[in-house]
């Protein structure tokens, strides 16, 4: 695997074609290169042809974008795991030839190793690089192992300090698994922004609240998918890669989890019980 992005962009809600052609150029010029969609933000097509534009426009090349999409649960559903017409459908609208990763979105168990054995062919076929799951547990990861013989190359959890992941953060790193953290910033909670601990991080490092979050993730190998509308907010989390968090801050951020989570996929997380 190479071309593996730092941190990403994501478009849940976030489909306005001249806000996100912006966004995206701002983003790419502040040296994001992944991005995140999924079927269920409906935002595929409008970011396949935003990116389509900036390559055109000569702002990036496509080997150097990565693309991540989803597969939804309803899809795993209605085709029994079989994948390969959702993902040729979402290469149609997205103006491409090749998917970076394809995320399964829930890991619904009936379907999941059917899905997940699809998307291998499809690897192999060359229409996607990289599979993943989202809002997994350390007992999916061991069952994909065992039920289909690999391992995901990427995760992506909803991860931000009050919600830590410290269990499948650490086993993912172990296995080299690539971590993505979702909601990165818990959407500026207001325990995040009041925090004394990151109020007082703030004036030691001169850096906002949101950039020592973003900054946190890299710290413990993970890649942020943060999502703003708002170009000011783009270049500030991007600005992280020239201050370094101390091992002890890093601690004391990590001590704030409260296993706080905003979605009910990451709450709901089917078959996490059986281990
Ligand atoms: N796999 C899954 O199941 C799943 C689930 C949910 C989300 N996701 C992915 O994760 C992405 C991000 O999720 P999210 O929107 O929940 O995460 P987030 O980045 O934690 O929160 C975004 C919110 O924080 C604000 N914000 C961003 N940067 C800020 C800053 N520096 N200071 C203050 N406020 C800031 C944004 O407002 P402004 O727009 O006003 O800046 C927006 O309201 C989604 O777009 C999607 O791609 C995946």
């Amino acid at each position: 695997m190479n071309n593996i992005p730092w941190i990403f962009m994501g478009t849940f809600q976030n489909k306005d074609f001249d806000l996100l052609l912006n966004n995206v150029q701002i983003g790419i010029q502040n040296g994001v290169h992944g991005f995140d969609t999924a079927p269920s933000y409906k935002s595929e097509g409008v970011l396949g042809i935003v990116l389509k534009t900036l390559i055109e426009k000569g702002v990036v090349k496509r080997e150097d974008l990565f693309i991540s999409d989803k597969v939804d649960a309803w899809q795993m559903q209605e085709n029994n795991g079989e994948m390969s017409q959702y993902v040729q459908d979402a290469l149609h609208k997205m103006h491409l030839d090749y998917l970076d990763l394809v995320l399964v979105h829930w890991p619904l168990p009936e379907y999941l190793y059917a899905t997940i054995r699809s998307l291998i062919e499809l690897k192999e076929k060359g229409l996607i690089r990289n599979i993943g799951v989202c809002n997994v547990r350390i007992g999916h990861l061991k069952r994909i192992l065992s039920n289909v013989g690999i391992l995901p190359d990427f995760i992506q959890n909803e991860i931000h300090p009050l919600n830590n992941c410290d269990e499948v953060v650490n086993w993912c790193n172990e296995k080299n698994i690539k971590i993505m953290a979702y909601s990165p910033l818990c959407r500026m909670n207001k325990k995040l922004i009041e925090s004394p601990i990151l109020q007082e991080l703030s004036i030691k490092y001169n850096k906002s609240i949101g950039q020592l979050i973003l900054r946190w993730h890299l710290e413990r190998s993970v890649m942020p998918v943060f999502m703003s509308h708002n170009p000011k907010r783009i270049v500030e989390n991007t600005s992280i890669r020239d201050f370094s968090l101390d091992k002890n801050d890093i601690v004391r951020i990590n001590a704030m989890n409260e296993n706080y989570k905003i979605f009910l996929e990451s709450k709901g997380c089917p078959g996490y019980e059986i281990h």
